[in-house]
């Protein structure tokens, strides 16, 4: 009788590890994406996240922006949209959690209307792809991997 009752524990024990361990795990896996996958009109680029965060030794915060405050950094599209334009500036203040993200781009916490010299010069925030290239080739150029006019078919599948 107690036997039954301990073999019941010892499952039951087990079903709980396995369930909490494949909850948790994948939820650390997360944190540090193994790669990420971004499909744009220049070709799909396969970036190897994890290798670059991990195996060649540099700090999140070169390429995240570390000043954000946040745990888990803001999707870069989400400040640097393809373009500028009226979508963008519609759905912007939506997109961002706390006012210490609204103040990358504006001198002091926003209140609508703003007036014209009160609003972000978009000239001086890269648009998606430039500040990729910017960021991808300007390591590269210093540290080692693909850079430079002919590389284009290091990052983008044909
Ligand atoms: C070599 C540059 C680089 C390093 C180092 C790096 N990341 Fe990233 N990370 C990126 C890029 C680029 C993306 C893709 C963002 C996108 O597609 O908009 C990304 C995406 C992410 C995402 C997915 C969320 C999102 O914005 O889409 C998380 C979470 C993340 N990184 C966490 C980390 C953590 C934690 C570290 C440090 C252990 C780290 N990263 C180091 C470049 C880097
Ligand atoms: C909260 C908004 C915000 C987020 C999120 C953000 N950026 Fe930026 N980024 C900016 C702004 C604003 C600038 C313009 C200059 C500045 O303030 O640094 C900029 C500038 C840059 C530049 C050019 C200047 C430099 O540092 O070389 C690059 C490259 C860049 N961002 C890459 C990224 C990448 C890659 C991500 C995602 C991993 C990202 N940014 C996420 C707002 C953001
Ligand atoms: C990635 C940069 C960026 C971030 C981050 C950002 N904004 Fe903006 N914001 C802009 C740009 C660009 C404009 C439009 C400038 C123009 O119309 O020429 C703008 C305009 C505005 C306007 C004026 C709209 C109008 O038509 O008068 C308000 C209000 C505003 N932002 C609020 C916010 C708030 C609130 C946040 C944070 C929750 C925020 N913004 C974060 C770039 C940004
Ligand atoms: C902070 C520096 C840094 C940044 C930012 C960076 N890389 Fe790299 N990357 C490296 C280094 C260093 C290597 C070379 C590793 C080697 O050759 O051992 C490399 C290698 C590569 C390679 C070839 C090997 C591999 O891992 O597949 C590709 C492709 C690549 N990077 C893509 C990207 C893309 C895409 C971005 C922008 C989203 C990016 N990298 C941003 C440092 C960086
Ligand atoms: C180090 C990796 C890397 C190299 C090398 C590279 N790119 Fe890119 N490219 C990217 C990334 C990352 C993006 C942004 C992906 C995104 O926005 O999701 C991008 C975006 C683009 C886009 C899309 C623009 C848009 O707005 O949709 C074009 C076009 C492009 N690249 C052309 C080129 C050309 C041409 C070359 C060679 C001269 C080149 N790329 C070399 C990584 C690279």
């Amino acid at each position: 009788m107690k036997m039954r009752y301990i073999s019941i524990t010892v499952i039951v024990a087990v079903m709980l590890l396995v369930a909490v361990g494949g909850y948790v795990l994948p939820q650390v896996r997360q944190d540090v994406p193994a790669r990420v996958v971004m499909d744009n009109s220049g070709g799909r680029v396969i970036f190897t996240h994890q290798a670059h965060a991990q195996d060649y030794g540099f700090e999140c915060a070169d390429c995240h922006h570390d000043n954000i405050g946040q745990e888990q950094p803001l999707a870069c599209g989400s400040c640097h949209p393809s373009t500028f334009d009226a979508k963008f500036r519609a759905g912007h203040q939506k997109a961002f959690p706390n006012e210490e993200a609204c103040m990358r781009c504006h001198s002091e916490v926003p209140e609508g209307p703003l007036a014209a010299e009160d609003k972000p010069d978009t000239e001086n925030i890269p648009t998606r792809a430039d500040a990729f290239h910017g960021q991808c080739m300007s390591c590269h150029e210093q540290s080692g991997g693909p850079y430079g006019k002919d590389s284009c078919y290091a990052c983008h599948a044909r």
